[in-house]
């Protein structure tokens, strides 16, 4: 079978088709396997310690051009034979990496051009990892030939079944503003604008003596005296990300004209900012199957919300298919202030987690903990201090959980409707302009207010996808777009033809302010949503820090407030004191069939809990599970007529939810009643006969 259709229905299903010793489906387990770091004498007690934890899976190579090409044009490829040898003798599959992500430092010496510069002109040295400018032709010629060689010599190997392009793109190399950067960013808007002159009215230029009049002229929005031209910076964006897309692209190309495994690269999850960034809605075009990588912060009381978002943002990008986990950790990482260690079940309820929003499978960064290093003290799925650990007792169990979980793979994720009613809109263009400088307030954050949206439906029991504004959305009840700062013209048509044809759509404050070129939307605010609203808002008025103000429902607003009025729409909550007193806080507009509203107000999570209901209400929509208990995650999974409800209790509380079905994890019949201990998981299965699945090949 061949993947060159990009995310091919069935690439996830052929993966984990492979993983289990009959052909019968397993969901993913496993992790990053780097043997080149350890002896060869260690490898025997590696492959049996998998077997004994249960690893179906390892991604392998992924820094290993160094040693696989140790001179320009000479590859050693042995000891990778021998590895996947090894690996396949055991029953292990690997998802197998070109090794591209860090170049070595013979090519870095040879070619220092193709490192890449900071904003300020500081070119990169190497000697630590992913130093390369994608612009360069030399790393590109590079990488190209080692894709070539790797998939030429293992495209066969009996142990491979997918390919790991590269790792993290853009993770510590983006954006690069070198001159191969000006040329290749020159082109790049060529091609957009076509004239000069088209690029000088998107740019604004007449503003502070900007005005072009040769390409030539043209620089990265390199550092300068202060805020360098917004759109500017918007296209440098937009250009950085097509640039590392195309090196995905070339390599991805030459494995699939040898290879019909599927394809994919890891992804960052939230971490696409304008200051790193890659446009994962359309990097996952090009993806066989989306995988991602997850890192919880440690420090964040609700990080387990976040986990959530990340995976329910995960599966958006997959379009709701089922994705890969392909790295989160089994403990503590070593790149944060403070790295603190999971507590004991903790790695277990976060991995089920990203299974229940759709993962199937999950994987660690790193199989070892690393002896030698910058990342020694990361956790690992085998531990420095060996199995007779926490650790390691803990990786068997989450082997032995997802075994006995084999059945949910393949299934998508859904709602008490039987599909997810709410979607939250999250397109890349509008959080990078919303990133921008010179904005009203350092403290309105396009992520913040998404995260504080997905919260309360998290704390409701609501699923929600996350879809981009011109997306199809009439099979949502109810869509959510959270500082929507930037909306082009066809997202801002698209939804208000959703509400007008019977949806409800919820707006917050800084949106649809301004177009696809970063130009505001003249008349009133929210520029583009104004009529649809049915409110007239004509200055914001941004809070001082930690400032609220009172509301006549819904508690208290933080970060921001507006003076203006309704024009049509019902004000559900007006502001109470201050210099916008009176103005409305949150409204209820009727537009054709539907209804929208507007909350110009950061709500707290108080706030958002008295507002959902009367909306969700209005949408019809209805949680998994009614009253569901503080920090208890219901999730449901479904696959032609069979539902698996994941239950995670994250409190320290033992609860007891309405539920019944055969419980998967510890085995027994549950009768209406699940009792869910602190910290404690279940996966119900509702009753009736498994539907036999389709034989994949
Ligand atoms: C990323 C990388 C890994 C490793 C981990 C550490 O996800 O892909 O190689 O550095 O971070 O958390």
């Amino acid at each position: 079978m061949h993947f060159n259709t990009n995310q091919n229905d069935n690439a996830m299903d052929y993966i984990t088709a492979r993983l289990g010793s009959e052909g019968s489906p397993m969901l993913a387990f496993g992790g990053d396997y780097n043997p080149e770091q350890w002896p060869e004498e260690t490898w025997d007690e590696d492959v049996r310690l998998m077997r004994e934890a249960g690893v179906n899976l390892v991604s392998v190579g992924i820094f290993s051009w160094s040693l696989l090409e140790p001179s320009e044009g000479v590859y050693e490829f042995g000891w990778l034979d021998r590895v996947l040898d090894l690996l396949h003798a055991n029953g292990i599959r690997v998802d197998l990496a070109n090794a591209t992500a860090s170049p070595p430092p013979w090519f870095s010496h040879k070619y220092p051009e193709s490192l890449p510069v900071t904003a300020d002109g500081v070119r990169h040295s190497y000697g630590s990892r992913q130093a390369f400018a994608a612009s360069s032709r030399d790393y590109r010629r590079a990488a190209a030939a080692l894709t070539e060689q790797i998939a030429l010599r293992y495209k066969d190997h009996p142990a491979v079944v997918m390919w790991h392009v590269h790792n993290e793109y853009g993770c510590h190399n983006q954006p690069d503003f070198s001159d191969g950067a000006a040329a290749g960013f020159r082109s790049w808007l060529e091609n957009r604008y076509g004239t000069i002159e088209a690029l000088n009215h998107a740019w604004g230029t007449a503003f502070w003596s900007q005005r072009y009049y040769a390409w030539a002229e043209i620089l990265p929005p390199r550092t300068s005296g202060t805020w360098v031209n917004p759109t500017q910076q918007l296209d440098f964006a937009r250009y950085s990300s097509d640039e590392l897309l195309e090196c995905y692209k070339a390599e991805a190309r030459i494995i699939r004209s040898h290879s019909g495994h599927p394809v994919t690269t890891n992804f960052m999850g939230f971490s696409m900012g304008l200051h790193q960034p890659v446009d994962y809605w359309r990097w996952a075009e090009q993806m066989d199957v989306v995988s991602n990588d997850h890192y919880l912060v440690a420090e964040d009381p609700r990080n387990f919300q976040e986990l959530a978002a990340t995976a329910d943002l995960t599966r958006g990008w997959a379009q709701g298919k089922p994705w890969l986990l392909m790295e989160h950790s089994t403990s503590a990482v070593n790149w944060q202030p403070r790295n603190i260690a999971k507590a004991p079940g903790e790695m277990l309820r976060n991995s089920l987690q990203h299974v229940a929003r759709g993962a199937d499978g999950a994987l660690f960064f790193q199989w070892r903990a690393s002896r030698a290093g910058a990342e020694k003290f990361h956790s690992g799925m085998l531990p420095h201090a060996g199995t007779e650990t926490k650790v390691w007792r803990e990786v068997v169990q989450l082997g032995q959980a997802l075994r006995s979980l084999a059945e949910v793979a393949g299934s998508v994720v859904t709602g008490a409707s039987g599909s997810i009613d709410v979607a939250i809109i999250h397109d890349t263009d509008a959080r990078w302009a919303s990133e921008l400088d010179s904005h009203p307030s350092v403290d309105a954050s396009n992520i913040a207010e998404t995260r504080r949206w997905h919260d309360a439906f998290y704390r409701a029991g609501i699923p929600t996808d996350f879809r981009q504004s011109t997306d199809d959305l009439s099979g949502y009840r109810l869509v959510v777009v959270p500082m929507q700062y930037l909306v082009t013209d066809a997202g801002a048509a698209n939804l208000d033809a959703y509400v007008r044809s019977g949806g409800h759509l919820v707006v917050t404050y800084f949106s649809g302010i301004a177009d696809e070129n970063d130009h505001i939307r003249l008349g009133s605010y929210p520029g583009a949503f104004s009529d649809l609203l049915g409110v007239r808002m004509e200055e914001f008025f941004p809070l001082r820090e930690a400032e609220t103000v009172p509301l006549s429902a819904f508690g208290a607003g933080s970060c921001w407030s507006e003076l203006g009025r309704a024009t049509t729409a019902e004000v559900l909550a007006q502001v109470e004191v201050g210099p916008v007193a009176g103005s409305p806080a949150v409204t209820r507009n009727h537009a054709g069939k539907g209804r929208a509203y507007y909350v110009a107000t950061s709500l707290s999570a108080d706030g958002l809990a008295g507002f959902l209901p009367i909306v969700c209400a209005d949408a019809a929509v209805a949680p998994l599970v009614p009253d569901l208990p503080a920090n208890v995650e219901v999730v449901r999974r479904s696959r032609e007529g069979t539902d698996w409800t994941f239950c995670i209790n994250h409190g320290m509380d033992d609860v007891r939810l309405p539920l019944s079905g055969v419980e998967l994890i510890s085995g027994g019949d549950v009768d209406g009643g699940l009792s869910l201990a602190a910290g404690g998981v279940a996966v119900l299965r509702s009753r009736g006969p498994l539907s036999p699945r389709q034989p994949i090949h």
